[in-house]
């Protein structure tokens, strides 16, 4: 149903000027009324040293021209310079909604309101109010200046193809780090000290940071620890430009043994083989309440599976006598011994799919919190008879210091 030009503007209007609400709006085409300065305008927030700013780029017939505004200064005039031109449409996407309005010939308005739409390339949501949906809008905002410094977005604010996947198994882990906040101690006026493990180019790290601090509160002190320094040196580069380098820091150094004083959030997304098991066992020794780690491949147990393909226990050597099937029966070994070794370090653990197959084949999430519950005499028994059976001792173990046994307590 058309409705009236000045409402349905003003409409957009309050969309575009909600620094909070608004991911990214174009105005584009024309009216039959007269031709707009501008073939196409983009506004988006964007986070610069000095806070949030509305950016405006107008685009001419050859080039760009890019301006960033004060929500308390020059925003709400630009903003209507903009709507008093005669645009023909207005999108405008939102955390919570895409609005769609366009003018009819008679000068009208048709509006249309739809779901927000997801930035990492998954299908809209069939119920858009769900929390995690919220998460998820808040933390892909690909406006975020964080995004583009990270070479995630392009110029024009969109994820590259390449890092999609990527994205969507940073997202999904948060989504899955989001319902066991709560279980953290009190904070006691103490930031929250992230570690992640292993991160590589370091997006888990500053979604995280992101993620804590802005969408949940927390004050946050994030370390990200790579054995490589080209990693460090990436990380440390990219806190620095985003002005976070006070509260994102970057440390060169395996998982056990790099110098970092303690943890209350430890993440290990995709570290290779065995520094899953130096990620797990640091947690351990710093008694983190919380551990997520989505291992990655997996040849320490499948090593030793295949030393001994005849030496699997009755009636289960079919199990391992093809190499993929052995493969695969190694990485569930593998992490059924991780999990059950921190339950035996007083944890209460899950084992989960965090993100879908399509996006990684890694995709299994070893969710663990702290409970600093003994071991049960059956937790023991079953770590003792699975790894007894298949002759196995788990790297994690070795690490733990428990390889040859657990104390009952
Ligand atoms: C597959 S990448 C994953 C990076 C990042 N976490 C991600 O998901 O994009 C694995 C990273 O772990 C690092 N790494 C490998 N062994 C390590 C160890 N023992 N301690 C710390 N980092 C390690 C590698 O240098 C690499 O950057």
């Amino acid at each position: 149903m058309p409705h009236p030009l000045d409402d349905a503007l003003a409409q957009v209007r309050e969309l575009l000027l909600d620094p909070d609400q608004l991911v990214r709006a174009v105005g584009a085409g024309r009216r039959r009324s007269g031709l707009p300065t501008w073939r196409k305008v983009e506004l988006r927030p964007v986070d610069l040293k000095f806070g949030r700013r509305l950016q405006v780029t107008a685009y001419d017939a050859t080039q760009a021209h890019t301006s960033n505004e004060a929500y308390d200064g020059g925003a709400a005039a630009a903003v209507d310079l903009l709507l008093a031109e005669p645009f023909g449409n207005w999108h405008v996407e939102t955390t919570t909604q895409t609005l769609q309005l366009r003018v009819t010939k008679r000068g009208q308005a048709q509006l249309h309101l739809g779901p927000a739409q997801r930035l990492d390339g998954a299908e809209p949501a069939d119920e858009p109010g769900r929390a995690h949906d919220r998460v998820k809008a808040s933390l892909l905002d690909p406006a975020e200046l964080l995004w583009h410094v990270l070479g995630i977005t392009d110029a024009s604010g969109r994820v590259k193809p390449t890092r999609q996947d990527k994205l969507h198994q940073v997202s999904e882990l948060l989504r899955a780090l989001d319902p066991v906040l709560s279980t953290l101690p009190a904070r006691d006026g103490e930031p929250l000290r992230v570690v992640d493990l292993g991160c590589g180019n370091a997006y888990l790290s500053f979604a995280t940071y992101r993620f804590l601090t802005r969408s949940r509160g927390f004050d946050v002190r994030l370390t990200g620890v790579d054995v490589k320094g080209q990693a460090v040196e990436h990380g440390s580069r990219v806190a620095a430009e985003l002005g976070w380098s006070d509260r994102v820091t970057f440390v060169q150094g395996s998982a056990l043994e790099a110098p970092v004083d303690g943890a209350d959030v430890v993440l290990a997304l995709h570290a290779c083989d065995t520094a899953t098991d130096e990620a797990l066992a640091r947690a351990v020794r710093w008694e983190a309440p919380l551990i997520l780690a989505s291992p990655c491949c997996h040849h320490d147990i499948q090593r030793q599976l295949s030393a001994a393909v005849d030496g699997a226990p009755e009636p289960y050597a079919a199990l391992v006598r093809h190499g993929i099937l052995r493969e695969r029966f190694a990485d569930v070994l593998t992490d059924a011994l991780r999990a059950s070794l921190l339950r035996l370090h007083g944890y209460r653990v899950e084992v989960i799919e965090f993100v879908g197959s399509q996006h990684t084949p890694r995709n299994t999430l070893i969710r663990a919190v702290r409970t600093g519950a003994p071991p049960t005499p059956e937790q023991l028994a079953d770590y003792r008879s699975l790894t007894a059976a298949w002759s196995v001792t788990p790297h994690l173990a070795t690490l733990l210091g428990i390889a040859a046994d657990i104390p009952a307590t």
